[in-house]
């Protein structure tokens, strides 16, 4: 199964993509993860990323196409992935359809979690993540250490409020009209009120999916659980 996740920064994404990804069993594919490690690895990917991202700025499209490509087409993958904030723009959406038309794939649901911009602004000026594995945390300070990995904690340097102001607006002005797009490719766009406990927001998302039972795997054309 291909879920699609999309939101504005800080609607818990990340937070709910680790979670549908235990509850499913299928990977979670974050954008925004490869991207930071990219640029902490210092790659060619990561050099073209890093100013993008610390304006809060969407990265080239061309970018996220060519990661796309990569993690679609991979082993790993195979049985499906939950796709964290990977499709920001309409050619984004274009360039992903094409790609799983080409391994007989196609994009299975789309959730969208939905959060008012006071929220958003709190969450994000209170969040620190891991450094290691990425997982944001609220309210727990600089430099302590992660539970499940024991790595750093770090502010993201666009979670400042001149980057977050930024992101907000990219999103209005990039973002949204992918919904519609999806809309308009007879995909029906499963809304999700995320104003709520953590735990509350995965029950939704889960119910909105059909997927209230077992943990279960994907059964992606490509071998998974066939
Ligand atoms: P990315 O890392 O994906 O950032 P984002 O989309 O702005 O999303 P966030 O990670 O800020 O928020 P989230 O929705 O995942 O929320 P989270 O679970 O962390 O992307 C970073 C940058 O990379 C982009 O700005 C861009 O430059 C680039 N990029 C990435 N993908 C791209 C693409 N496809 N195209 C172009 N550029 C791209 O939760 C936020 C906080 O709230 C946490 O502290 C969490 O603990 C807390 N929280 C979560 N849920 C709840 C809840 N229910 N109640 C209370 N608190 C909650």
């Amino acid at each position: 199964m291909i879920i699609v996740l999309l939101g504005p920064p800080g609607a818990g994404k990340g937070t709910q993509a680790d979670r549908l990804s235990g509850r499913l069993g299928i990977p979670k594919i974050a954008t925004g993860d490869v991207l930071r490690a990219a640029v902490r690895d210092g790659t060619k990917r990561g050099l073209e990323a890093k100013s993008y991202m610390d304006r809060g700025d969407l990265v080239p499209d061309s970018v996220i196409l060519g990661i796309l490509q990569d993690v679609m087409t991979s082993p790993a993958t195979k049985k499906g992935a939950i796709l964290d904030g990977a499709v920001r723009t309409v050619p984004q959406a274009e360039g992903l359809e094409a790609t799983l038309g080409e391994i007989g794939e196609k994009v299975d649901r789309v959730l969208l979690f939905d959060v008012d911009d006071d929220e958003l602004v709190k969450r994000l000026s209170t969040r620190t993540v891991c450094e290691g594995c990425q997982t944001p945390y609220m309210g727990r300070e600089p430099g302590t250490r992660c539970e499940k990995c024991g790595g750093r904690l770090v502010r993201r340097k666009d979670d400042e409020p001149e980057a977050v102001r930024n992101r907000l607006e990219v999103y209005r002005r990039q973002t949204e009209p992918v919904i519609d797009w999806y809309r308009g490719h007879n995909q029906k766009v499963l809304k999700i009120d995320a104003d709520a406990p953590v735990d509350e927001v995965t029950s939704r998302a889960l119910e909105a999916l059909g997927k209230t039972g077992k943990r279960e795997a994907g059964s992606g054309k490509r071998g998974g659980g066939k």
